[in-house]
């Protein structure tokens, strides 16, 4: 079999997490690569050795040469534009997280998607977390009874990323996108992504903006925090808390109330990071009635073996492509993800509920 031909759009930060997840899969070929910064994706390519690998500096440049799927690495800004050019040309996609930074953009993905009979899968390595696929099978199996109130915890004391995550321009949304999705992927795929119906949020920059917090606040103009409280279908509510920066060490742990039981999950890094759910998971309470008495049982951890969840991700949508199977991580998923961010964005700046409508695609 021809090896897979995959093209780079985007050769910034993650684009080599990227780059060494193919380089580690025998089936696949790195041909190309694109960033808008010239010379940028040549340095790149040279970094790996790939010295017969093409550089361009437009991604419709690369989408000219004979390539079977792409990975989108671009600051978030550029994801739907490249993720739709790409699919329109017949590329399957593995677009980074989050998906963009608007609903009508994930719906047009979404839609470039069906026309392209491609598959379009979103990065988010957490899922390949044995864990945090723990947690969702435990849920999965009924022990908690009806799952009727999720709080996403987590959010860190002092971590601003700057460079293009803190531009309007590049990154589009802050901490909300940046490390909310997670949160919200979390949340909503341990109970099996139900419809986001309704919500009322608050969001704020008081530490991006301010010198005294972090020097380059002349060029801050995102979120750093916001909190929502969202209703899902089947009368289900998510507490939502995300931070880059705050007088707290975390928001709380993430926590899943049930009819018959609750869990409770923390963070590995709770010390330095505070929780962004964007790793694995540090420490699993069940909490249920045992003969009548409150009790806390702690879920034993597994330990993730083989690939990083990083490199599981790549290798998943790898197997999609080459077997003909669905995106590891669907757009008719990460769509329900993306209208929450986008409802938190309208309601924090109405300062009132909103509801959540998504275009029939
Ligand atoms: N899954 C993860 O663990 C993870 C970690 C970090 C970042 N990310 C995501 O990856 C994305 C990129 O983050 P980063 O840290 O690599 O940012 P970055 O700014 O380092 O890199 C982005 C690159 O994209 C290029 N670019 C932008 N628009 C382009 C276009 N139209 N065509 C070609 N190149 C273009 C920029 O010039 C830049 O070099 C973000 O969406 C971020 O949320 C994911």
């Amino acid at each position: 079999m021809e090896p897979l031909r995959i093209g780079i759009i985007g050769t910034g930060g993650i684009a080599h997490a990227h780059a060494r997840a193919y380089l580690a899969i025998p089936e696949v070929t790195i041909v190309g690569g694109a960033d808008i910064v010239p010379g940028k994706a040549r340095a790149f390519l040279d970094e790996f050795g790939l010295t017969e690998a093409r550089d361009f500096a437009s991604h419709e440049d690369l989408l000219k040469m004979d390539l079977d799927a792409v990975s989108v690495c671009t600051y978030n800004a550029t994801h739907a534009l490249c993720a739709i050019d790409a699919l329109a040309s017949g590329r399957h996609v593995l677009c980074e997280k989050p998906m963009s930074i608007t609903l009508a953009e994930a719906v047009a993905m979404t839609r470039a998607e069906k026309a392209s009979g491609k598959i379009l899968s979103i990065g988010f390595q957490p899922r390949y977390d044995v864990n945090t696929q723990k947690v969702k099978s435990i849920i999965a199996e009924g022990a908690l009874g009806k799952v009727y109130y999720i709080q996403t915890g987590g959010g860190r004391r002092r971590g601003i990323p700057g460079r293009t995550f803190i531009n309007k321009e590049t990154a589009g949304v802050g901490a909300l996108a940046d490390i909310g999705c997670y949160a919200l992927d979390f949340a909503l795929n341990s109970i099996g992504y139900p419809k986001p119906l309704t919500v009322s949020a608050y969001a704020s920059n008081y530490f991006g903006t301010n010198p005294k917090y972090y020097a380059d606040a002349a060029r801050f103009q995102v979120d750093d925090f916001s909190a929502a409280f969202i209703r899902l279908e089947g009368d289900i509510v998510l507490d939502f808390r995300m931070s880059w920066a705050m007088h707290m060490d975390t928001t709380g742990d993430f926590v899943f109330l049930g009819t018959d039981a609750g869990l409770k999950v923390r963070q590995p890094h709770m010390k330095w990071w505070g929780g962004a759910w964007d790793g694995p998971i540090g420490q699993i309470s069940f909490m249920h009635d045992q003969f009548g008495i409150p009790t806390e049982t702690p879920v034993p951890l597994a330990e993730n073996t083989g690939p990083s969840l990083f490199e599981k991700k790549v290798r998943a949508f790898v197997d999609a492509v080459i077997n003909g199977k669905e995106a590891p991580i669907p757009t008719s998923q990460i769509l329900y993800n993306q209208a929450i961010l986008d409802g938190i964005i309208r309601s924090s700046a109405e300062k009132r509920e909103v509801a959540i409508e998504i275009e029939q695609i």
